[in-house]
């Protein structure tokens, strides 16, 4: 109980987060917000997207762990500075195992049970829409969780109808002993593992990131002569893509790396600040990640006067071929190692050809192009990262995997190995690709990659 300003005491019920200038509620404004509301329920057939293909998900992850308890939180907020939070993403196994990938499912916990030697019954442990019965405060006071506040969460009865998954309050979940995602190395590896292999939703959820990423460089290109006239001209173009990301799907997969001259040297350039000069070339890495999570991962280096110079376009022609020797070894049964391996060989002749290697063997290369080549995709842009070696790194590939192909030369400006020529020229090249039965499938083909047909689309979008 605290002290009204009119002299009158308060209700002010301990753990409620409210904010420190959040004025006092007397008892007769609490008694009246707790009545006069109009049922408010959801529409009966609304259904998380995934709801047809979790069960599946589950039931194999059941059949690793017979016996045991296994418990996957959807994770808690973060503070980004004082009382305000970074926004929520739920953890990807989370998600992936109940198709819940909204902002309301902080805190939330998946537990599967055994119900014997073998099999597990899923119970989803949320916290239910905020009640308004006298003295719940919740709905109209608590900043992180009340209903006025952030918005609605389905009740119990209505997040079993969209999950299909038995659900219970999170007070009652107490501490469950059993793996956990997140600190059990078995647990957390497998759900990684379970998740290198796409089933064909999620190969429609990754197609849908792709285009709305095609869609976010086109804006980008139409977007250039603004972006040329401002003092931080790549932040203008970081804010383009989002503004396409956060509209089409849940935002960016990860923070857009709009590098313009030597930035593009650096890998994760995502301090975007700095302004465009239209002789250089723009590296732009970005993904609209869906409603659904699943994020694109595209790179194209362009010329940001919209024809590249004759040394840009050799540059990107090595890049290019190395990337085109990579596709071309991506099949089921391949190593996942080869394609970064016949990329890397072309632009280690390459970099001999031009007189800055001796000699294409050994290492030497890595010097310029400073990381691996591709990652699989999904949930994350570096999805099932916790796949032990020998299922992911040192496996091969399987049909109805997703991943990326992104050779890239960086060309340090203050690298005396080079001619002047080079210095300070970064290109990538970045696509998506889905494994097929026999070869790949380019899923980020409709944005040009070739240096002819770069020049032609961008004319063609900035002539529009
Ligand atoms: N965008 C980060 C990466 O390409 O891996
Ligand atoms: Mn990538
Ligand atoms: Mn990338």
């Amino acid at each position: 109980m605290t002290e009204h300003p009119t002299g009158r005491r308060t209700d002010r019920p301990a753990g409620l987060p409210t904010g420190s200038h959040d004025l006092p509620v007397s008892p007769e404004l609490s008694a009246f917000m707790a009545g006069g509301w109009a049922p408010s329920p959801l529409p009966a057939d609304t259904r998380v997207d995934a709801h047809a293909v979790t069960p599946a998900r589950r039931a194999r992850l059941s059949a690793r762990f017979p016996g045991e308890r296994l418990i996957v939180p959807a994770g808690e907020l973060k503070v980004r500075s004082n009382d305000c939070d970074h926004r929520f993403r739920p953890h990807s196994a989370y998600a992936w195992l109940t198709g819940l990938t909204g902002e309301d499912q902080v805190g939330h916990v998946l537990v599967l049970e055994p119900t014997g030697p073998h099999g597990h019954e899923a119970v989803l442990h949320l916290r239910p829409r905020s009640p308004r019965a006298e003295g719940d405060q919740e709905f109209h006071r608590d900043r992180r969780h009340g209903e006025f506040w952030v918005g609605r969460r389905p009740d119990l009865a209505e997040a079993e109808r969209l999950t299909g998954i038995r659900c219970a309050h999170l007070d009652h979940l107490g501490t469950p002993t059993g793996r956990r995602a997140g600190t059990d190395p078995e647990l957390t590896a497998v759900l990684s593992e379970l998740r290198l292999v796409k089933d064909a939703w999620e190969i429609g959820q990754l197609q849908r990131a792709v285009d709305h990423t095609t869609i976010g460089f086109e804006d980008v290109v139409r977007a250039l002569p603004q972006a040329l006239a401002h003092p931080r001209g790549e932040r203008w173009i970081e804010g383009v893509f989002g503004l396409r990301a956060r509209a089409e799907g849940n935002g960016t997969g990860y923070d857009t790396i709009a590098a313009s001259g030597a930035h593009a040297c650096v890998l994760h350039w995502i301090r975007n600040e700095g302004r465009l000069d239209p002789r250089d070339l723009l590296l732009l890495d970005a993904g609209v990640e869906t409603d659904s999570l699943y994020t694109a991962d595209i790179t194209r280096t362009l010329p940001l006067s919209g024809r590249f110079s004759p040394v840009q376009r050799e540059v990107y022609e090595l890049v290019l071929a190395a990337q085109e020797a990579g596709i071309a070894a991506l099949r089921p049964g391949a190593r996942f190692r080869d394609f970064h391996r016949a990329g890397m060989r072309v632009l280690a002749e390459g970099l001999t050809a031009w007189g800055v290697l001796r000699h294409p063997d050994g290492d030497l290369y890595r010097r310029y192009t400073l990381c691996g080549s591709g990652h699989m995709l999904g949930l994350d842009v570096h999805d099932c990262a916790q796949a032990r070696a020998g299922t992911y790194l040192d496996g091969v590939l399987e049909e109805g995997q997703v991943l990326t192909v992104e050779p890239g030369l960086y060309l340090q400006p203050d690298d005396e190995t080079l001619p002047a020529a080079l210095r300070g020229i970064g290109v990538r090249v970045e696509d998506d690709l889905v494994i097929t039965a026999d070869g790949a499938r380019l899923m980020s083909g409709a944005l040009p990659r070739t240096p002819d047909a770069i020049e032609e689309w961008m004319g063609t979008l900035l002539a529009s």
